[in-house]
């Protein structure tokens, strides 16, 4: 009768045993517990849902360095591509996801980008100015089609 002698409240070896398995119970369940509240409290901005593809957008409009668009035909992580003419053959394309809570940040002014949440600045290629965002912005890859006036974003 193994099992018995384990969980058995008759004897002083069955209690201690028995107090020790629950204790090693409730303490694994506790850890466990508060194991699940610490990842779902590291959950990144930047990591939900996003989506991969590749999406083709006009350049036409953007006619003289530090002009932008931004294109809502994809939201790879929930928010729009800002897409940036750096110069006649450079352009940067970035998630609008802000790196700190992901909050959308506002259209480039006066070459900064910012974000009304909790006040981070990004630069032009979406390097961080000012915090508290810890990163720099998402940066897609761009490939140009300079014939057709078009790039094309992998995200
Ligand atoms: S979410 Fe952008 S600064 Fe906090």
């Amino acid at each position: 009768m193994e099992s018995t002698q384990v969980f058995s409240l008759n004897t002083a070896v069955g209690r201690r045993e028995f107090l020790k398995r629950t204790g090693l119970v409730l303490t694994a369940a506790t850890l466990s517990g508060t194991l699940a509240e610490i990842l779902a409290s590291c959950n990144s901005p930047t990591a939900a849902n996003i989506t991969h593809g590749t999406t083709t957008v006009s350049i036409a409009s953007l006619n003289s360095d530090g002009q932008f668009l931004v294109d809502t035909s994809v939201t790879p992580d929930g928010t729009p591509i800002l897409v940036i003419r750096q110069n006649a053959t450079t352009y940067t394309a970035l998630s609008m996801m802000c790196t700190h809570q992901g909050c959308q940040v506002n259209p480039p002014s006066g070459g900064t980008i910012y974000c009304s949440c909790h006040g981070s600045r990004f630069d032009l290629h979406g390097n961080v100015l000012s915090g508290p965002a810890p990163s720099p912005l998402t940066n897609y890859g761009v490939s140009l089609n300079a014939a057709a006036k078009t790039i094309t974003v992998t995200y």
